[in-house]
């Protein structure tokens, strides 16, 4: 064994992999702490590290293991307390101690909110595990959210999936589909947007599965936190092409503050791979998706998520997945290599593809998506827009900001993090375009911030 560890813990640093669920749990899992009296400090001087970890694919699960490694062989002090949570800790449990004695914590997703016992318990010596999936939602033991800065924030409204695409691990490590209750999340939407949030982006595995016991859909809660004072832009993600209602692709034309974008993954242009996939809808019923939601906002931008390699995919399934990309003209897009799960039906499957030929297949789509990217990027010079700046770029007086299509915007001597700028998009490379504040395009001094005052308010 490697002890002694800190036996109680005064600073803790939560590190999360994976998707932006992770990301949020991870923040709630530090304000908690921070509520029990811990302070945030660095992975390698804290006394508590938190590795919110991801079991999508095998590299992702893999790298849990060589981050404990490190932890455990801390150079100035004694090992931290470590603790594993997220996707990995609720797929493998108590094997993970059994891998790596040094864990002291293992936490799944849905039990998290008992963090701070389970740290008292590790205190007391021994290893603490909780994997359970509670009836009673975690989101009900919750504290209210710490006040936070940062103009943009994520609020899981969704969480879990009952729909059991024969690849992928969430509906396991994730559990079965529930929505938070409708005052929960618009309470929470008024306290991020106190915190300082202008821009919310709602999160789940299929968040536009969510709706409640009076049978409101995503539609109407994105109307309503969109009335909330200080909310200038929301978001969703991600989203499952069945569950595209009428009413949330009618919300993409009536709702202002509802951004154009839309990441919806479609993994493959094949019917049969689809079908392989259960995904339970087709190429078909997706394009006319896409048509709907072009017709009532025709500047909105694609977004999706694809697999190449999936078993038994030809070469005529893979040439017809770079054909709906054609079809689509995606803004931007996430495409990954099949990775065989433990436990899904997929794994068991013949025909699993050689990796070699996935290498290759990945990298004519990531090809061919790249360019797509430019082009849109490249299409968007001319525009003027509203962008939301979030943080320092790299030069002096630079800012990093975000178009409404989520675009990486440059602009040189912007105004501070949280102020909504009209630019003129005058340049744009693969990954990012420049602005140029509407203010300087057209009045003859350079950008002053009294200028802006009225429009950062
Ligand atoms: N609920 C979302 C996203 C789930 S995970 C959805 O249904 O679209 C995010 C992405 O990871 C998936 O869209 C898929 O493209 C990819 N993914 C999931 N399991 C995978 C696996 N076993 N191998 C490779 N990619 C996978
Ligand atoms: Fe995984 Fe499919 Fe559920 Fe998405 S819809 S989380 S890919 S099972
Ligand atoms: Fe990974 Fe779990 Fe998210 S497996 S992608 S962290 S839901």
């Amino acid at each position: 064994m490697t002890d002694p560890k800190t036996p109680a813990p005064k600073t803790f640093h939560v590190k999360s992999f994976g998707c932006q669920m992770n990301v949020y749990d991870g923040e709630r899992m530090g304000e908690m702490l921070g509520a029990q009296g811990l302070t945030a400090a660095d992975a390698d001087s804290a006394d508590l590290v938190v590795l919110n970890t991801c079991h999508i694919r095998e590299k992702a699960a893999e790298k849990v293991y060589s981050d404990i490694g490190r932890l455990a062989r801390r150079e100035n002090g004694p090992r931290p307390m470590i603790a594993v949570a997220g996707c990995v800790a609720q797929a493998e449990g108590a094997e993970i101690h059994r891998r790596a004695p040094q864990v002291d914590i293992v936490v799944g997703p849905q039990a998290y909110h008992r963090l701070p016992d389970l740290v008292s318990r590790a205190s007391a010596g021994g290893h603490a595990l909780d994997t359970d999936m509670p009836a009673a939602s975690k989101f009900d033991v919750l504290p209210r959210r710490a006040r936070r800065q940062g103009p943009s924030a994520f609020l899981t409204v969704q969480e879990g999936c009952d729909k059991f695409c024969t690849y992928c691990v969430v509906p396991y490590t994730r559990g079965a589909e529930i929505s938070r209750a409708w005052d929960q999340i618009v309470d929470e939407a008024k306290a991020l947007a106190d915190g300082g949030a202008r821009e919310i982006t709602l999160l789940g595995q299929n968040v536009n599965a969510w709706s409640d016991e009076r049978g409101r859909g995503l539609h109407t809660l994105i109307e309503t936190i969109a009335l909330i004072p200080g909310i200038a832009r929301i978001r969703y993600t991600t989203s499952h092409p069945n569950d595209m209602s009428d009413g949330l692709i009618a919300a993409h034309r009536d709702i202002d503050a509802l951004m154009p974008f839309l990441h919806l993954p479609v993994q493959s242009g094949s019917d049969a791979i689809l079908k392989a996939m259960n995904r339970s809808h087709s190429t078909a019923s997706y394009l006319k998706i896409i048509d709907r939601v072009r017709a009532v906002r025709p500047d909105i931008a694609i977004s999706g998520d694809f697999i190449v390699g999936f078993p038994g995919e030809s070469d005529a399934d893979f040439e017809a997945t770079l054909q709906i990309v054609r079809d689509v003209d995606y803004a931007m897009a996430y495409s990954f290599k099949y990775s065989p799960r433990p436990g899904t039906p997929a794994a068991d499957m013949d025909d699993q593809i050689a990796p070699g030929l996935m290498d290759e297949r990945l990298q004519a789509l990531q090809a061919l998506l790249n360019e797509q990217q430019h082009r849109f990027n490249l299409a968007s010079v001319g525009r003027t827009t509203e962008i939301l700046i979030e943080r320092d770029g790299k030069r002096p007086g630079q800012k990093l900001g975000k178009s409404p299509w989520l675009q990486s915007v440059i602009v040189e001597n912007g105004p501070e993090a949280g102020s909504l700028l009209p630019v003129e998009i005058v340049s744009a490379a693969p990954n990012s375009v420049v602005g140029v504040p509407v203010s300087d395009r057209h009045a003859s001094g350079g950008w002053h911030p009294a200028q802006n005052m009225a429009r950062a308010g």
